[in-house]
């Protein structure tokens, strides 16, 4: 990975939840890699009233101990800023100034909006006013994070909004999913490999799942989640952007553009689910109250910040097709839930049947399965029929099964490490642009409008540590989802039966 050129990161929200658990860890984590530019600092700015110090002490409490600690914090200070306050931003532009001048850093800047989402048309005008979206002399970037926008409506208003501060090159709107090593493996596994590509069309296969299980539940979030849902909160972004890897073009470069002209040409080419199919082809379901291991674990309406009557859905299941050359009448299916037995998210590429069966049609000669694990215990299974030792001709499946972790001393970086190092380098190609997200909006929004107007549409129940309700299965005609763990695990590792 390239070096970047010397900068300084502004972080809205630092004495937020995400700051602790992922941003600042990804940082420490590049320094120690030496990715980080020889001239950098952190600005961490947010309401709470902390000196350099405090903001430097509270990093002790999250980052894990090493000799290079001390060292990186001395990078780190902070700045408190009413964020909604336009007068505070003339402070913050004084102190980036005496930062740069006293570290010699060049007054290129990005700014990580990691504050409510109320927040991320406000601090972009402000930054604006006060002159520091221009992008000249000095790079001048923005990070936006999840959720971008809560509807089409809201989406589209904030592109507008950001897009008078800020031109789309300066925008990085973040989908940690593609900071993932699995996502951007994908691009690799099939365009740099001669034997996946010629399969990967609709003449040789019959389905595509995507699914991200949880065994968590809302932890804590219930406030935020009860108004936001499964669909918004997980199928919106992460699964339709992976579904756009695994669907696109190939690209003619490895470049932002070329690359998320093709994802976005898998978004226009969703076949819409109007508001009448919703009930045929979505499945939602919310999890109840079960006992797992002995122990009762509470439903979801039971969560704090939850209503108790709440038609929220902590599980969708979806089936979706492409309408273009390659994918024309191949279903996908799509499914995300809280409170399953495990934590997994994988792709299954399910490829057809041979045309004549030599064999007999019983044992397990069915389906080729090349399943792409994308977390936890990164890799690829290729699952495909074996004669079984013996006498006749009995077929049997087996597994071809790489792990990510066989790979020499190689660590797979965390998606914060990599997308902050992308955007440091000036590197779009991970992040979203506002036409796709746009797009991905307008494929849910009939959905959200269906459940919003037809209280008929059924909400499943089912109980915590189940896969979702049983209803998904319709969805799919010819065969079932892939079950990758049968049995509760709820230390959330992943076993393949
Ligand atoms: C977040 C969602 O974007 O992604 C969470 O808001 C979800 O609800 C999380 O738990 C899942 O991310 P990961 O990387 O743990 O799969």
């Amino acid at each position: 990975m390239n070096r970047a050129q010397s900068q300084i990161l502004i972080i809205f929200g630092a004495s937020g939840d995400l700051t602790k658990r992922k941003l600042l860890p990804a940082l420490f984590e590049l320094y120690k890699e030496k990715l980080l530019p020889d001239k950098f600092a952190v600005l961490g700015a947010s309401r709470s009233d902390l000196s350099d110090d405090d903001f430097r002490n509270r990093a002790d409490e999250f980052l894990p101990e090493h000799a290079l600690l001390s060292e990186f914090k001395k990078n780190l200070f902070y700045q408190q800023v009413n964020t909604d306050n336009a007068e505070d931003f003339v402070p913050l532009k004084k102190r980036l100034n005496e930062l740069s001048t006293s570290l010699q850093i060049k007054k290129n800047y990005i700014f990580y909006l990691s504050t409510p989402p109320s927040l991320y048309s406000l601090i972009p005008r402000f930054l604006n006013e006060n002159g520091l979206s221009e992008s000249h002399k000095y790079f001048r970037r923005l990070i936006v994070e999840k959720p971008f926008g809560t509807s089409l409506e809201t989406a589209r208003n904030l592109n507008v909004e950001l897009l008078h501060y800020f031109s789309e090159e300066q925008i990085y709107r973040i989908d940690h999913y593609l900071g993932k090593e699995t996502v951007q493996n994908m691009l690799v596994t099939r365009f740099a490999n001669g034997i996946f590509e010629p399969l990967w069309n609709r003449r040789y296969i019959e389905r595509v799942e995507i699914t991200s299980a949880e065994n968590l539940g809302v932890e804590g979030r219930g406030g935020y989640y009860d108004h936001t849902g499964a669909l918004r909160d997980m199928i919106q972004n992460h699964l339709l952007q992976v579904t756009g890897f695994v669907a696109m073009e190939p690209p003619v470069v490895i470049e932002a553009d070329a690359i998320r002209n093709e994802i976005l040409k898998v978004f226009q080419s969703l076949r819409p689910i109007r508001e009448n199919e919703v009930f045929l082809h979505v499945i939602r379901g919310q999890y109840t109250t079960s006992k797992i291991n002995g122990q009762t674990v509470p439903g979801y309406r039971e969560e704090k910040g939850v209503d108790y009557l709440s038609r929220t859905e902590t599980f969708v299941a979806l089936k979706f097709f492409i309408d273009n050359w390659r994918w024309a009448g191949v279903p996908f299916l799509v499914r995300t839930g809280k409170k399953l037995p495990t934590r997994v998210t994988e792709i299954v590429i399910t490829f057809k049947k041979v045309p004549h069966h030599l064999f007999g049609t019983s044992g397990e000669q069915g389906h080729n399965q090349l399943i792409i694990r994308i977390q936890p215990d990164e890799g690829i299974l290729l699952k495909f029929g074996m004669k079984t030792p013996g006498a006749g001709f009995k077929v049997q499946s087996v597994n071809m099964d790489f792990h990510y972790s066989d790979l020499a001393a190689d660590k797979v970086p965390a998606a914060y490490e990599r997308l902050l190092h992308d955007c440091m380098t000036g590197d779009a190609t991970l992040y979203a642009r506002g036409d796709a997200v746009e797009k991905a909006w307008e494929f849910v929004q009939p959905i959200i409008n269906a459940w919003q107007s037809n209280p008929d549409i059924p909400i499943y129940g089912y109980p915590a540590g189940t896969w979702g309700p049983e209803e998904a299965e319709r969805l799919i005609i010819n065969g079932n989802w892939r079950y990758p763990c049968k049995n509760l695990t709820n230390d959330g590792l992943y076993c393949e039966l």
